[in-house]
């Protein structure tokens, strides 16, 4: 990783702590949902790291699926977003876990949210690795999250600059240069 190490101020969350903390939410989420059979699903691309490490610490039968949601950085204040791509799975009646890479202003997971109220789920969970409360805009509140973090730029486990950065294997935070 060293090319793209070089781009990197600091390691904000290690890998170790990393692991330990999905460890602990896969294993709330079992006991939470003890004799069901739960629908994870995806916010891509930025939680596909995070999920995949997840699915594995949680001890339930499981369907998992994908959604894409537009970005609302060029659109109105409004904060619409949408849906790209859907998920292909039936939630009607199910226990869903919604997982995202980040929660910011939370404009994303509240239009995903009224999204899902609407597919009449037995149960709507949101679980996020990361938390941006310092810059909320809409009433959010995940039911499970790794961490919160700081109102700083973070790429690295799924989360990217541009696109890049994904592929690190912590949670870091880019030198201030790359952004200028
Ligand atoms: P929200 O709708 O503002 O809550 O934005 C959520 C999306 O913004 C996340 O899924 C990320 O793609 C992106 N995002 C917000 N903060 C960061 C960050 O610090 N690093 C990388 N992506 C971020
Ligand atoms: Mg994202």
């Amino acid at each position: 990783m060293e090319k793209i190490y070089k781009d990197i101020e600091r390691v904000l969350i290690s890998k170790e702590e990393i692991a330990k903390r999905v460890k602990e939410i896969g294993a709330a989420i079992t006991k939470d949902f003890v004799g069901e059979e739960i629908v994870v699903v995806s916010v891509l691309k930025g939680s596909s790291v995070f999920m995949s490490d997840l699915i594995r610490e949680i001890d339930l039968p499981m369907d998992i699926d994908f959604l894409v949601a537009s970005s609302y950085e060029n659109t109105t204040s409004s904060g619409n977003v949408q849906i790209i791509k859907d998920i292909n799975i039936d939630v009607e009646n199910r226990v869903v876990i919604i997982v995202e890479d980040i929660i910011d202003s939370g404009l994303t997971m509240y239009n995903l949210t009224q999204l899902f109220n609407v597919r009449k789920c037995k149960e709507f969970k949101i679980c996020t690795l990361l938390d941006k409360q310092e810059r909320r805009r809409a009433p959010v509140k995940a039911d499970y999250i790794g961490f919160d973090v700081p109102n700083e730029f973070v790429v690295g486990y799924g989360l990217d600059y541009n696109g890049k950065y994904r592929n690190l294997p912590e949670i870091c935070v880019l030198k201030p240069e790359i952004y200028e």
